[in-house]
């Protein structure tokens, strides 16, 4: 799940959630940053208000935890045949430091293969949804990352498209102003195809 603070991500992951467990497909979710021991503390200090971080800090900070999510979650998962399903990763990165904080899309294309293992996720739902309207939806209580201007959660939210045009068969996106129930029937309808398609090649990932 991909787009800006506020888009939905969170409210559209419990809904699949929700999903998966009725149709007993096996699962794990996750949020990034997050989802280990060193990895939660990292995200202790991305988000807290009181530390003033550089951009190319604060991109090394996600890419050490994604380094151990991935090694230590996502890859024993996918091995043991499970889908994963995962608030934010690579795209986060390229869109807020990249698009959002100028930092090369180079070198945070490299560290996101480096971090990775070069798995990158097979579907990426990317909510859409205006700079204005998710900040109405998000109300007062930001945290550090939200905190930042207008003009870089549009440049952010600009980047994400960036992406989506780039990648489109992998990049899928969903326009979040409607109701949270009709966007995940729209998901639900990309990802049971993935699922079903999936489960007739037998295949799971190649490692
Ligand atoms: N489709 C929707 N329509 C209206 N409000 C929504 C919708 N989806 C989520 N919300 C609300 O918007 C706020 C932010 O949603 P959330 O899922 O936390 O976004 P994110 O995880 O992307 O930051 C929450 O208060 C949530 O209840
Ligand atoms: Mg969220």
């Amino acid at each position: 799940m991909e787009g800006i603070d506020g888009c939905g991500k969170s409210t559209q992951a419990t809904l699949l959630q929700d999903k998966l467990k009725k149709n007993k497909i096996p699962f794990i979710s996750i949020r990034e940053p997050g989802g280990t021991a060193a990895g939660e503390s990292i995200r202790q200090i991305l988000l807290q208000t009181g530390y003033s971080l550089t951009a190319e800090a604060e991109l090394l900070l996600y890419m050490a935890a994604r380094s151990e999510l991935s090694r230590q979650v996502i890859t024993p998962a996918l091995i043991s045949g499970k889908i994963v399903l995962c608030d934010r990763f690579t795209d986060s990165t390229i869109a807020y430091q990249g698009y959002g904080s100028g930092i090369e899309l180079q070198w945070i294309n490299a560290l996101n293969w480096k971090a990775t293992g070069g798995r990158l996720p097979d579907l990426t739902f990317l909510l859409d949804l205006s700079v204005e309207e998710a900040a109405l939806r998000r109300g007062s209580a930001a945290d550090r990352m939200e905190k930042k201007d207008f003009y870089y959660h549009q440049r952010v939210h600009q980047g994400y498209l960036a992406i989506a045009r780039r990648e489109p068969e992998r990049v899928m996106v969903f326009d979040a102003a409607v109701q949270a129930e009709i966007i995940c029937s729209n998901i639900w309808q990309t990802l049971s195809k993935f699922i079903d398609n999936r489960t007739k090649m037998g295949s799971k990932h190649e490692f």
